[in-house]
């Protein structure tokens, strides 16, 4: 019956690595102690039993964000029924410190009142998504003029889903067109509106500098609890929030084009977002009526991710005069089910952002195979060619 002191140890808040901890000195049965730290310096002391019979005495303090400090020894015993008795405690200990718990749920930010920055292509679509499921948005552009094209093309956009969702009651169309557009409210001055916003929603060009600018400066008049998310396709939503003093509520919402259309979200959160930040986000997102999938901030989430390496390579397989660009499009469709081929995605796409989301992460990882350049996407870029927005990319459309 030695009694055995192990040194002061400290823990990162890892559920697994606190039990393989526990497993190793004290046999497997030994539960592990709360794996989220709590909001508070939080002290446990614990009498637990392993599996072989041994009684743990162990006292831990757990630090908001940090870790968790861990003392213990043991003596032997033969009291199992004890063990399971202190599972049970250490269990609800755990449930009722975690933040993923109904208690922080009850904590979410309802998002009822949108700010949405960037009336281009996604702006706009992001715009008309939240208005027409009943949140009040704000959108804001640099000019009445660009502000005014993105209010038609939203109008115009509500008049093509009313046409097909109302066909046999155009009156009720028009009603839900009307009550859309009295969501929205236009502005070309940020900083005056998002005092009172619960989420701003950054849409503005795919350029870090000026989205660390426009971050910087909102966080100066955005109200305490308002979260601040981005729709980058390329950059780290890290570096982004790492611009603002409000990293916990900072995360990624990425929404794909036509937003009216595509019903999936990226969900992402940093190391930095909190749980409750989170959720609040994944509600918004099922509010809106799309699928969120979440995902680490990682170089293009899940879908580029995927989608851009897979481009390139078709761009290289061409390149090497391994199949014509037709032939490769014509066997991704009819061989893979895809409804595009990927030079007809990448025309849609655009070669200018494609070669710019290729340069970033080739810049962050140049050794990477997937993410090297190619001279023939440089090309079509350097004279222009940007696909179908340009009339020309690899097919022509004039
Ligand atoms: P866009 O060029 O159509 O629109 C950008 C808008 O931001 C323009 O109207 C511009 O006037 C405005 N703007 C620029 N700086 C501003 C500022 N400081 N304050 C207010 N407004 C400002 O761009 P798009 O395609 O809508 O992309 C926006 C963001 O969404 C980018 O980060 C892009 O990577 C991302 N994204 C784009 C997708 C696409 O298929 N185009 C898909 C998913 C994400």
């Amino acid at each position: 019956m030695a009694a055995r002191l192990p040194p002061l140890r400290r823990f990162k808040p890892e559920a697994a690595e606190l039990d393989q901890w526990g497993a190793e000195r004290w046999g497997p049965n030994v539960p592990g102690p709360p794996s989220t730290p709590p909001p508070f310096p939080f002290v446990t002391s614990l009498v637990t039993l392993s599996a072989a019979s041994r009684i743990c005495v162990s006292f831990s303090v757990d630090f908001p964000g940090s870790g968790h400090l861990c003392w213990a020894s043991g003596v032997s015993l033969l009291l199992e029924t004890m063990a399971f008795v202190t599972r049970q405690f250490v269990r609800s200990l755990a449930s009722s410190s975690s933040v993923t718990g109904p208690a922080a749920s009850a904590k979410k930010i309802l998002i009822k009142h949108v700010t949405v920055i960037g009336g281009g292509l996604m702006g706009a679509g992001v715009t008309q998504v939240a208005a027409s499921t009943g949140h009040t948005v704000v959108l804001v552009d640099q000019t009445d003029e660009i502000l005014a094209k993105s209010k038609k093309g939203i109008e115009e956009s509500l008049r093509r889903v009313v046409k097909k969702k109302f066909a046999e009651n155009p009156q009720a169309g028009d009603e839900f067109i009307k009550k859309t557009m009295s969501n929205i409210s236009l502005s070309t001055d940020a900083a005056s509106v998002v005092h009172s916003t619960d989420l701003v929603i950054e849409a503005i060009v795919e350029n870090q500098k000026l989205k660390n600018e426009l971050f910087r400066r909102l966080d100066k008049f955005a109200a305490e609890r308002t979260i601040f998310v981005s729709n980058t396709s390329s950059l780290q939503i890290t570096d982004l929030a790492n611009s603002t003093t409000r990293q916990d509520r900072f995360g990624g919402l990425h929404f794909f084009n036509p937003v009216p259309m595509m019903n999936l979200v990226e969900v992402i959160k940093t190391p930095m977002t909190s749980q409750k930040t989170f959720e609040s986000l994944m509600d918004f997102s099922k509010a809106l009526g799309k699928t969120p999938v979440t995902c680490k901030d990682s170089p293009g989430f899940v879908v580029n991710r995927l989608l851009v390496p897979y481009l390139m390579e078709a761009i290289r397989m061409h390149e090497r005069g391994d199949a014509s660009k037709e032939d490769i499009d014509i066997a991704m469709k009819l061989g893979s089910g895809y409804p595009m081929g990927p030079f007809e995605l990448l025309d849609y796409v655009g070669l200018d952002t494609t070669k710019f989301i290729v340069d970033g992460w080739h810049e962050m990882d140049s050794k990477n195979p997937f993410f090297q350049p190619s001279q023939l996407l440089n090309k079509l870029v350097e004279e222009k060619k940007f696909g179908r927005k340009t009339g020309e990319g690899f097919y022509k459309y004039k």
